[in-house]
This record gives C-alpha cells, structure tokens and sequence, in this order.
C-alpha cells in the first residue's frame, strides 16, 4: 500500500497545540532501549498536556527503567505482564481504551513481532488487538536501524497505517554517533497531538472539515461459476490512498472497495466484489456525498449467467455471454447535485489522453484522473503512479511519478478549489498553478520532487 498513513509532512497537518491531547487515552508502550529513559520525560509531559497515560513496559525495558517510575507519574499504574493483574485480557482491554497507543522508544524486537503479528507480551498483544491509531518512535544502532530487515518491518508497519517517528541522528549508547536516537520528547508530543486532533477531533480547521467524501477502489470480481471470476488487474492501493489522504484532511470519508488493502484509521470501508454491489454501495451513499472519486476498476461486462456448479473442461470451452453493468459515474453524473465534485479515473493504455478527456465529457464529471498504466512504474499494482488530471474546460495537471499518496494529494488538491465553490463556474482559461507552490495556505503537499503542473491547452482530440 502506498504508505497510507505515514506523516504528510510535519509542517502540515492540523494544529499541535496539544489540545487534541486534553482526555484522550495515551497507552505509552515503552520498550528495552537505553532511551527507555526518556520515556519518562514524555510520561510526565503527556500528563501534563490532559492526557490520561497508561504506561506498558516491557521487562526489558524494566532493566533501563523503574515500573515504580512510572507508576508515580502515570494515571495509572505500569504494567509489565500480560497475566497477573486485575483484567485477565488486559491487552484487549488497553486496546480498546486508547485513544492511541504511542511506543516510544520502540525497539527492533517490538517492531519485529509487531509487523509479524507475533504476540509476545503485553506490550506487543495491545498493538495487535488495539484499533487505536499508533504511532512507534524507533530507537536502536544505527547498524540495526539501518538493517534491511529492521527497514522492511518499518515500511510494512507503515504500509498497514501506524504512524512511524523516524529516529534522529546524534549520539548512541556507547559513545557512537549515527541515526537511531530517539526523537526529541517535545517532537513526539506534537507528533502524538496531530495524530489525535487527526483521527479524534475537533477537527473543523482542515481542508476537508465538514466534507462527506466517497472514494471507490480495486477490480471488480464478475462471477462466472462459483470458482472463477472476470476482473482486472486494479489493486486498490491509488483508491485507498485517496482514502486516507482525505480522512487526514478532516473529511469524513467512505470507502467501497473490492481490496482487502487496511483502510486509513478512520475510514468507513463497505467491502463489495461485484460491479452490481459497488453501484449499489455507491449510489444509495452519493447524495449525502460533496465528493465522490471513482477510483475503482469496474468492469464494463459481467456474465449473464452465473453457473450453479464449477464448469468442467470436459464440458468443452464454455460460451460466457456477456451483458453490460451499469455505468456507475455516468449515472453519478446524471444524478449529480448541485455543488457535487465527481471525479473519475481512467487507466489506459494507448490515446490516454484523447481517452481520457472524452471519457470527462461522457460521464460528466469535474476531474478524470488518467494514467498510463502501460509505462514503467504507473499504475496497477505499483507503489508508484503518474497521472494527468484533466479539468473541465481544458486545462489539466501533470502529476509526474511518485507515490501514490503523493498522488492522492495532488488529486485532493485540484478537487479543494471546486469544493470551496471558487471554481463552479470551471476553471477560467487563464488558470495558471506555478510548480511546486503551495495549493493551500493551511497545509503544505507532501510531494515536494513530484511537483504538478497545470497546463492551459484543449485536450488532445
Ligand atoms: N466506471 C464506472 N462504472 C463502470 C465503468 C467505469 O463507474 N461500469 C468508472 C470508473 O470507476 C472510472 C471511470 O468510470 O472512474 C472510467 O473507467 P474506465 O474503465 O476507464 O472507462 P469505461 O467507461 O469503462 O471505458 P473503457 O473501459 O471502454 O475504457
């Protein structure tokens, strides 16, 4: 997935004041690094900020530092075993208290077992039974930090949503110098406050406060017996990114989607196979929806008939008769109300722009997001994509290769000035957008070398 939830950058997002922190459940996981005595500083601030913190130690951590610390400055006390105490599932209990479970320092170890879902203690069992959002801050050598497997448990912690603090360079245990140290206590606490004013509210300063967005994702499965199916290539990782990007940005967002891709924390996910139960998914929720982005693969065909039992080869080459499926952007487009931003994607592979500028026209939409999904590195699949965005009355944006989070960006940008009404009129022929400037004063694109540009030109017909 498309590192859906990692940081759009530190200067963007919403306030860091720290009044997202006021009541909210902090579990501070605190894992066996010599940082671990940091950990403390950040107990006593989270406190200090209105936060209500449950700390969770390791019993390694407990060699670096005192349950008894903790427990002095905590809201309640520490705990280190899963079994023992008072809850005889404590890991579910903490799990569904937080408000976000925050582990700071996190080591290799609990990176590890958390990314390999292996519950070895409490610390790592809240983790996986927690729905709450989390954020890790490593800290280890740089040796280990640096360590592809270390890397590649980080990249898949992140690929599934948690929040990851990067490791600062400085000085190590042991005289050594490098990155790995833990980031500064007062970087986590902002850190921890936007993720909370993210995911908890209030939430009425982002770009998308107050907006109700439907996003599709991923092939549709047509059913030819019941074993095979009709479909396409699409992974859902560009629509899920859209998702994600959207709920970061205060929307209140609703996924339908074929993928058994995670969803942003957050997100609303109606789980469909069919083209029939997408559009049902979809139609019955668009008229309460200011934005709709069709970013699903939907096929155009389904069988006419299912067959009841598996299809046998020795019944001879089957003759699958193939009828339309309904058109769900197009009918978007004829139900479209007022001040409604319906955007579509088209994913070619030859004329991708004469294609996809008549598939605007046709389906009445604001935006059609086009991709080439025959050049290296675009589309299905792919961490990475390209995209043209092509606006009504001509003029269109070119969003070179990049992440496809980066990309969703680029995406929710051309759709903010539609939705704010500056442009319901469509864009003027004069609309000019400078590299790399920023599209909005509040919050800063996270793309900064996949910089789009607007051109002014008629589609390519
Ligand atoms: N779309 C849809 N319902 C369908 C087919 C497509 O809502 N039955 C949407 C897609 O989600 C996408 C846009 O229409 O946002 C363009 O899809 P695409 O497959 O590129 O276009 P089609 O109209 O299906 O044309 P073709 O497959 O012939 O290129």
């Amino acid at each position: 997935m498309s590192d859906p939830r990692s940081r759009p950058g530190r200067t963007a997002g919403p306030e860091t004041s720290g009044a997202s922190l006021v009541g909210a459940t902090v579990v501070l996981g605190v894992s066996g690094g010599i940082a671990a005595y940091k950990a403390v500083e950040l107990c006593r601030r989270l406190v200090d900020a209105g936060s209500h913190v449950v700390p969770i130690l390791t019993s390694s951590a407990t060699r670096f530092v005192g349950e008894a610390t903790f427990s002095a400055l905590a809201s309640e006390p520490a705990r280190v075993e899963i079994f023992g105490g008072e809850s005889p599932i404590p890991h579910t209990e903490l799990g569904r208290r937080a408000d976000l479970v925050l582990i700071a320092p996190a080591t290799a170890r609990v990176i590890g077992s958390y990314a390999a879902g292996i519950s070895s203690d409490l610390l790592v069992a809240t983790l996986l039974a927690t729905r709450a959002p989390v954020l890790i801050c490593p800290a280890m050598h740089s040796e280990m930090w640096e360590h592809p497997a270390v890397q590649d448990n980080v990249a898949t912690l992140r690929g599934r949503g948690v929040y990851v603090l990067e490791p600062e360079s400085g000085h190590l245990a042991g005289g050594d110098v490098g990155a790995g140290r833990l980031a500064e206590i007062a970087v986590i606490v902002a850190e921890a406050s936007r993720i909370l004013a993210l995911t908890r509210g209030p939430r009425t300063s982002l770009p998308l406060s107050g907006r109700r967005v439907l996003v599709t994702a991923g092939g549709t499965r047509e059913p030819i017996d019941p074993v095979r199916f009709l479909s396409n290539r699409s992974s859902g990782k560009q629509g899920h990114a859209v998702a994600a990007v959207a709920v970061e940005l205060g929307a209140t967002v609703t996924l339908v989607t074929t993928s058994a891709l995670p969803a942003a924390v957050g997100v609303e996910v109606v789980e469909v196979e069919t083209a029939a139960e997408m559009a049902d998914a979809v139609l019955c929720r668009a008229a309460s929806a200011d934005l709709v982005v069709m970013a699903a693969a939907v096929a155009d065909y389904r069988p006419g008939e299912v067959a009841a039992t598996k299809l046998h080869k020795l019944d001879g080459a089957p003759l699958i008769h193939l009828v339309p499926t309904v058109d769900i952007l197009a009918e978007l487009g004829r139900r479209r109300r007022p001040g409604q931003v319906l955007v579509g994607f088209a994913a070619e592979t030859d004329a991708v722009l004469e294609r996809a500028a008549a598939k605007l026209e046709a389906k009445d939409v604001d935006l059609m997001v086009a991709n080439d999904v025959a050049a290296e590195g675009v589309g299905f699949a792919h961490e990475t994509n390209a995209v043209t965005i092509f606006h009504r009355g001509g003029s269109r944006t070119v969003v070179p290769l990049q992440s496809k989070r980066a990309v969703a960006h680029a995406v929710i940008d051309a759709v903010l000035p539609l939705l704010s009404g500056a442009e319901l009129a469509w864009p003027p022929a004069s609309r000019v957008e400078v590299p790399g400037a920023p599209q909005e004063a509040s919050w800063t694109s996270p793309s900064p070398k996949g910089a789009a540009t607007t051109e002014n030109e008629e589609p390519d017909s």
